[in-house]
């Protein structure tokens, strides 16, 4: 007797991430402590006193809030929406499934731009939708040819569009006129905009205002702004019907103790934001700078992350493994020649670059020649 998944999952395997792997690191015989990390794109400072304070003395006996009250009034009042318009996640990804799973019927199209974050793919398969791929198309300027896009949407009256703003891996954003006018053409779909790395972007502008339309869900990630990738948090602002049903689905207590408390120290804590987002715009002008002269071609981007073009992300990505630092491959992203940079501190990001510059003199990097 063989018992079969349902047929959904059968061709999906586990998503790829950046991040390390701790199998790997340890067959590797390196020690996950020590490894520099420029593969997420997380705020890479220390999350301040008030947060790291806020995990003490914890209730573990206690069932957290399902409804995580204390996070959202937080989130509602630096906003100025409502409670009601949101609901907080174990992290963006879990969101990310949840909207999949409440909404895609089986068949139903979803229309999602690629290369992009690969859970907007995942979680639609799982719900058995039809995925529609839409290959950016950039503009001169390096913008994307958003008009060429509503015309994607008007042809295939998806049930949903995904748009990571800024997306990931390129660092295109879009501004609020041309959400706007992606919005305008919508019918019956949603538009489902993934704004994880919206504050890291100079005048980044969220499209929040457009949920009053009933069609549009923002996502956001705690989880990038303030580095709490060890304990994951993300919250989803739309329609208080959306946000409704969401709920129904939503399984109960999905986010912890530690990560409600420390996100709601967060909020508090806007100044550590403020900070540490000029900090790591110095650190992505240092290193843009330095690969450059060293002969790469660093692609633009407007977020915390930068596209670098190399001769295969793989072996890029294994030569600088050995020296204990983690790039993104950007194989599974359709971009084999490409690896991906977050900055890290001013310091982390010198050993990256002398790193470099050693592996390129020994030879060990069959790069850009
Ligand atoms: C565009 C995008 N959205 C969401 C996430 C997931 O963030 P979280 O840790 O909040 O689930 C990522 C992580 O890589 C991402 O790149």
């Amino acid at each position: 007797l063989s018992l079969l998944p349902k047929t959904e999952i059968q061709n999906i395997s586990n998503g790829i991430h950046g991040g390390p792997d701790y199998t790997e690191l340890k067959s590797l015989g390196l020690d996950s402590e020590r490894i520099l990390d420029f593969s997420v794109c997380c705020n890479p400072y220390n999350a301040p006193r008030t947060v790291r304070d806020s995990l003490r003395n914890l209730n573990l006996k206690a069932y957290p809030d399902s409804q995580a009250s204390e996070l959202r009034l937080k989130i509602a009042r630096k906003y100025g929406i409502t409670t009601e318009n949101i609901l907080a996640g174990n992290g963006t990804t879990e969101l990310i499934r949840l909207i999949a799973s409440t909404y895609f019927n089986k068949g139903e199209k979803v229309l999602i731009p690629v290369p992009t974050y690969g859970e907007y793919e995942t979680s639609s398969r799982l719900a058995g939708a039809n995925i529609i791929e839409y290959h950016w198309k950039r503009l001169e300027t390096s913008r994307l040819d958003v008009c060429d896009l509503v015309e994607a949407i008007g042809k295939e009256s998806p049930k949903a569009v995904f748009l990571g703003n800024p997306n990931n891996p390129s660092g295109d954003y879009l501004k609020r006129d041309e959400m706007e006018k992606i919005a305008a053409c919508l019918k019956d779909t949603l538009l489902i905009i993934d704004e994880a790395y919206i504050n890291f972007v100079k005048e980044g502008q969220t499209a929040m205002p457009l949920i009053e339309n009933g069609k549009t869900i923002i996502l956001r990630s705690m989880t990038k702004d303030y580095g709490l990738a060890g304990l994951r948090l993300g919250y989803t602002v739309a329609s208080v019907e959306i946000i409704t049903n969401l709920r129904r689905v939503c399984p109960p207590w999905n986010v912890n103790i530690a990560a409600q408390k420390s996100g709601a120290a967060a909020l508090e804590a806007e100044n550590f934001l403020v900070q540490s987002i000029k900090k790591i715009r110095q650190s992505k002008e240092y290193l843009v700078g330095e690969l450059a002269k060293l002969g790469y071609e660093v692609l633009p981007s407007t977020a915390n992350f930068f596209l670098v073009k190399v001769k295969s992300g793989k072996s890029f990505r294994t030569a600088l493994l050995s020296e204990g630092i983690l790039v993104r491959d950007c194989t599974s992203f359709g971009m084999p020649e490409y690896i991906r940079i977050a900055p890290g501190t001013k310091e982390e990001c010198r050993k990256l670059i002398k790193t470099i510059k050693k592996l390129k003199n020994e030879g060990r990097l069959n790069d850009n020649d």
